[in-house]
Order: structure tokens, then C-alpha cells, then sequence
């Protein structure tokens, strides 16, 4: 008998789904098999007006179709009043801070981290209850960024003990040490930096595919993100940063910054669980640790996979995008139940 999973209301707390054509391709995929996803405003302009987020969100159900599906949208960091924050409050489940240029689409974000020059903001977030979601790199060495954003961390969750703070995609054995340090620091994990490391991005050949920020690192770091995946540490949840590029912006020089995984995560998720045989961690992993930390409740949807083989396709294709997932014609050995 083959072994089968069911999960309650799988969440992706670290999504981008982009706008226009690559929307409308890529929302389908996500909302097909997770009840909701917090989304990234890092579109072209960012998102920062109630109006552009209202309207984004709009978008976003639209291309989602009829699927059960919670967009919980975010605003681009600035400089932003207690009077707008408390306006936007129910429309948002957090604001997503960038330092300038260290990402895809963050040359408007914030160039000093300095906790008293964003204390206007982060204090009327934290007595509102909206939690800060940081990309949290320096601009040093590729290899050191994250480790190097470990102070900074630190300063932020200490002068601003009320404020929950996600250190998004983390992939250093450093930020998982940091985790336990404060009360109100917590963590999204991305499938790709479970699974690889810079070998598997440039040991070999050039794969762009598997090219992102921050960039995968080391065993030991790997090994420290898979343990607190696996075990389901409370502070931890499942962000996928899938960050879906068209293939002609991967595949040339000059590589775009982004693994996509929307359609495979769940998949490579079970396989993964199965193998280090914890399973019966990855409901709180993918939804439960989630709904704890951010206290929402989205629609109710179950999936079920199944250990069964599944091939990646080589791309997803329509609206006249075309954009190629990790894995891409590999075997992965979950598959879902439709
Ligand atoms: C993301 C993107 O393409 O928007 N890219 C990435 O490499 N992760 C931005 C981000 O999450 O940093
Ligand atoms: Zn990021
Ligand atoms: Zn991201």
C-alpha cells in the first residue's frame, strides 16, 4: 500500500505572484492546493497605498478563480503614519521591509536599519498588531549577508519587544540560532534551501533555476534548517518564496533572482518529511505553526497526497508566459490525490 498524507488548510506564508500575464498563471497554481498565502508587494511600483493594495488583492482573486483561496497581502516598507497604518490594518497581515537593492525589485526599499530612524513606523506597527516581515541580508559578501544581518535582527526584536518580527527565507545556521533568542522573532523556510546547497547551484554546472536570494549555503546551515523543519519548531513555517521569472529572464546572462515552486512544493514537502520519517510534522509545518503565529483563519481545504511518482514539468505555459519550475523534468515520489 502506497503511504498518503492529508493536509488541513496548507499555507504558503511567503509567496510571489506577480501581476498582469504572470499572475493570471501562476495564482491558479497556488490556490489550486493552499488555502491562502501571505503575498509580497514587490511589484513594480511596490505596493504602499490602500488603493493599490485593495486593487492587487482584486487581481489576485480574479486570476485565483473559484478556488478557496486567502490572498493575505502586505505592504512594501516605508515610512508610513499610525493614522494610515490603523486604516489599512484590516486589509493587511503584515509589512514587508527590503533593504535598497538587495532583491528582485527593492531599489525602493529602506537604505538605513538604524532601529531609531524606523522607530516611528515599527512602534505604530507594534502597537497596532502588524507584524514585520525583513528580507535580511547586508550588502557584504554573497555567502555572509544573512549572518551579517544577525545584529541587526537582534537590535530590532530588543527595541521593539511588542513587534513579531519574520525573518523570511532563512537559510543560515545563524538565524535558526537566533530564533529561540527572542520572544518575537520567527522564521518561513522555503522548500529549495531544505533541499540544496551552493553545490547544487554552482558545483557543477550553472544552474539558474536554482539561482535565488539569499543564496543557498552551506551543509551545516542546511542541516540547521532541516531540523527545525522537521521537527516543526513553533517558530517556524513554510514560506516558499516561489519567484517566478519568465524563462528568458533565467535562462541568459544576467540571471533574475527566484526559484519557482508554487506547483511542486507539496509534493517535494511529503518526500521530503518521508524520508527523514516526519511526516506527522509537516501539518504544522505547512498550516498549523502559521495560524498560531499570525492568528488567522483561512477557508478550510484539504489535500491529499500520495507516495506515487510524479515527473515536473518542463514549464508551465499560458497567457503568453512561460516560466520553468525547480526540478524541472525530475521525478518526484509524492504526487497529489485529485
Ligand atoms: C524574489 C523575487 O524574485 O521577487 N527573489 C528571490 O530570489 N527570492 C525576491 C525575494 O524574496 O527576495
Ligand atoms: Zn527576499
Ligand atoms: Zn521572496
Amino acid at each position: 500500500m502506497s503511504k498518503l498524507i492529508t493536509l488541513q488548510t496548507p499555507l504558503d506564508m511567503h509567496l510571489h505572484l506577480r501581476d498582469a500575464q504572470m499572475l493570471q498563471l501562476v495564482a491558479p497554481l497556488t490556490a489550486k492546493t493552499f488555502s491562502g498565502a501571505l503575498v509580497m508587494p514587490n511589484l513594480v511600483p511596490p505596493v504602499t497605498t490602500k488603493e493599490a493594495l485593495l486593487a492587487y488583492k482584486q487581481r489576485i482573486c480574479n486570476a485565483a478563480g473559484d478556488e478557496k483561496f486567502e490572498p493575505y497581502m502586505t505592504l512594501f516598507f516605508q515610512h508610513y503614519s499610525y493614522d494610515f497604518l490603523k486604516e489599512v490594518k484590516e486589509h493587511i497581515i503584515g509589512i514587508k521591509l527590503y533593504p535598497a537593492g538587495i532583491t528582485t525589485n527593492s531599489e525602493t526599499g529602506v537604505s538605513s536599519l538604524d532601529s531609531e530612524t524606523l522607530r516611528p513606523t515599527l512602534e505604530a506597527m507594534s502597537e497596532l498588531g502588524i507584524p514585520l516581515c525583513v528580507h535580511g541580508e547586508t550588502n557584504g559578501f554573497v555567502m555572509d549577508r544573512e549572518k551579517e544581518f544577525m545584529p541587526i535582527y537582534a537590535s530590532l526584536a530588543e527595541a521593539f519587544p511588542k513587534l513579531k518580527i519574520i525573518m523570511e527565507h532563512i537559510t543560515t545556521k545563524a538565524a535558526v540560532d537566533l530564533l529561540d533568542k527572542y520572544d518575537n522573532l520567527f522564521a518561513t523556510i522555503t522548500v529549495q534551501h531544505l533541499l540544496i546547497t551552493l553545490d547544487d547551484v554552482a558545483g557543477g554546472m550553472l544552474k539558474p533555476h536554482l539561482f535565488c536570494k539569499p543564496i543557498a549555503k552551506r551543509y551545516e546551515d542546511r542541516s540547521a534548517l532541516q531540523k527545525v523543519a522537521l521537527s516543526a519548531h513553533p517558530k517556524v513555517m513554510f514560506g516558499s518564496d516561489s519567484a517566478p521569472h519568465p524563462k528568458h529572464k533565467k535562462e541568459s546572462c544576467g540571471c533574475a533572482a527566484g526559484v519557482f515552486t508554487a506547483p511542486i512544493a507539496l509534493q517535494i514537502l511529503a518526500q521530503f518529511f518521508d524520508k527523514y520519517k516526519s511526516l506527522e510534522n509537516l501539518q504544522a509545518f505547512i498550516s498549523d505553526n502559521a495560524l498560531n503565529i499570525y492568528g488567522i483563519t483561512p477557508p478550510k481545504k484539504e489535500v491529499t497526497l500520495i507516495q506515487k511518482e510524479f515527473i515536473v514539468p518542463q514549464s508551465y505555459d499560458n497567457f503568453g508566459e512561460t516560466v520553468v519550475p525547480m526540478y524541472a523534468g525530475e521525478t518526484i515520489t509524492w504526487s497529489i490525490v485529485e
